[in-house]
């Protein structure tokens, strides 16, 4: 299979960015193959020399692309991560770009869901529209990108659904084969479908997700196949973008608070990277505060903010979102960097308040799968405890599409008297008709 060339981008730098593991400092080429430290195991991260533009002068560069994307750009500047590629991966040569592309995902505003939250206004970023329909894209293409420049012979990862997705369809435009370790019977049926349609291995493990990515470690490692769970530096580069596209559909202008969903902490700790940069790069003036959301069953690291992260812990993993049903987060350290650099907040929801929210989000056309309303939840939890303020400015990331989980927002609706149980006859469904129709003008 070909890879799409991109169109030369005469700007792209020949830079190449350092790779450096946060637990023991050693520092490895941009071109490495690793996913964690060979040393120690520990987390690595990007460092990028920083571009030569900063504040307004790199904002319109941001800003001029974004302009050009519609008509005259590059395939890079369509792309709602590679419009960003000073801070992604500036080595990377168009050629090498797995782009399909993504990102540049709408930031919606609905009266009811700021009402639900209790909230004069809430925007929601929606990153549902990507093109494997969650955020994930966004990382992947950066994964897939450094995939191709280190000729990887195969990629991996575990997944609850969105990243199989997402990397299947990556790694069949790269052309090259992907394996997915997936809980079994915890993932969506539309996932599972995605993932085998685009041509990825799929293997249902017994065990739950923590089980997935301690085998697709082992894995990568015994086997030489590189492994692009977002603890990969470079899915944390690529996912900065959701943080950096956000904030240039404001103006720039930091808003109070964002909240996301948390699970396995990659997005948490990308964000974190992503708002420390774009301060230190003079993109922002202020530091907006994140809120990570984790749902009940599942929220090991709202118990570490209790006790400002005392120890790492871990727990047996149980909720409906199955999307953050992870009890022993990988990004562990970096989140906890995240929450601390921006003055955060970790709180925990039931899944009676996700599903709450998710049935708001959903009511008002927008749509979100389980998990991505926990950012809409949490929110709610913390106007109603006095720590947002009701003006406050604030963006919720809905990291995934209401088809995701399908079988959730059904039942919910059917329960709620919005569908027919069973089907009807011709007859029976004219009743059904009139009845809604006079019982809806009576209200
Ligand atoms: N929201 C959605 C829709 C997700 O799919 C995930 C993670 C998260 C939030 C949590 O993000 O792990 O970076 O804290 N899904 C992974 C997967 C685990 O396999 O698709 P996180």
């Amino acid at each position: 299979m070909s890879v799409p060339t991109l169109t030369p981008i005469p700007s792209m730098s020949e830079q190449r960015s350092t790779v450096r593991c946060a637990s023991c400092g050693a520092t490895l080429d941009d071109r490495t193959a690793r996913a964690t430290c060979p040393n120690c195991g520990g987390l690595l991260a990007v460092e990028h020399v920083a571009p030569k533009a900063k504040g307004a002068a790199l904002r319109a560069l941001f800003d001029e692309r974004l302009g050009a994307a519609s008509y005259r750009g590059s395939a890079a500047d369509r792309s709602g991560v590679w419009r960003f590629r000073e801070l992604v991966l500036p080595a990377a040569r168009p050629e090498e770009i797995v782009s399909h592309p993504e990102g540049n995902t709408p930031l919606v505003a609905r009266e009811a869901v700021a009402s639900f939250a209790g909230l004069d206004a809430l925007r929601l970023k929606h990153e549902g529209h990507n093109p494997s329909a969650s955020f994930k894209d966004r990382g992947m293409t950066a994964a897939l990108t450094q995939a191709r420049r280190i000729g990887a012979r195969a990629v991996a990862c575990a997944s609850t659904g969105n990243t199989s997705a997402s990397l299947a369809a990556y790694a069949a435009q790269a052309g090259i084969p992907a394996f997915v370790l997936v809980p079994e019977g915890r993932v969506s049926t539309g996932k599972l479908a995605q993932t085998l349609a685009y041509g990825a291995h799929m293997i249902r493990l017994r065990g739950d997700f923590d089980d997935c990515l301690e085998l697709a470690r082992e894995a990568s490692e015994q086997l030489g196949i590189y492994l692009v769970n977002s603890l990969n530096p470079f899915r944390v580069e690529g996912q900065k973008t959701i943080v950096l596209e956000l904030l240039q559909q404001l103006g720039w202008e930091s808003p109070d608070w964002i909240a996301l969903p948390a699970g396995n902490l990659g997005n948490t700790a990308a964000f974190g990277k992503a708002l420390r940069e774009a301060h230190a790069l003079g993109l922002i003036d202020r530091v907006p505060r994140l809120l990570a959301v984790q749902a009940a069953g599942a929220a090991p690291f709202a118990a570490g903010f209790s006790d400002d992260f005392a120890t790492r812990r871990r727990v047996r993993a149980e909720t409906a979102a199955t999307a953050i049903r992870i009890g022993d987060p990988a990004s562990w350290d970096r989140a906890v960097d995240a929450i601390r650099f921006t003055q955060g907040h970790v709180v925990a929801v039931s899944d009676a308040e996700i599903f709450a929210a998710k049935r708001v989000v959903d009511a008002c056309g927008v749509g979100c799968e389980p998990a991505s309303a926990a950012s809409v939840a949490g929110v709610r939890t913390l106007v109603d405890r006095g720590i947002i303020g009701r003006d406050e400015r604030v963006v919720s990331v809905l990291t995934g599409h209401l088809l995701k989980d399908p079988d959730a927002a059904l039942a919910a609706r059917v329960a709620g008297g919005l569908g027919s149980e069973e089907p009807l006859t011709r007859d029976e469904a004219l009743g059904h008709l009139e009845r809604v129709l006079s019982s809806s003008s009576s209200r």
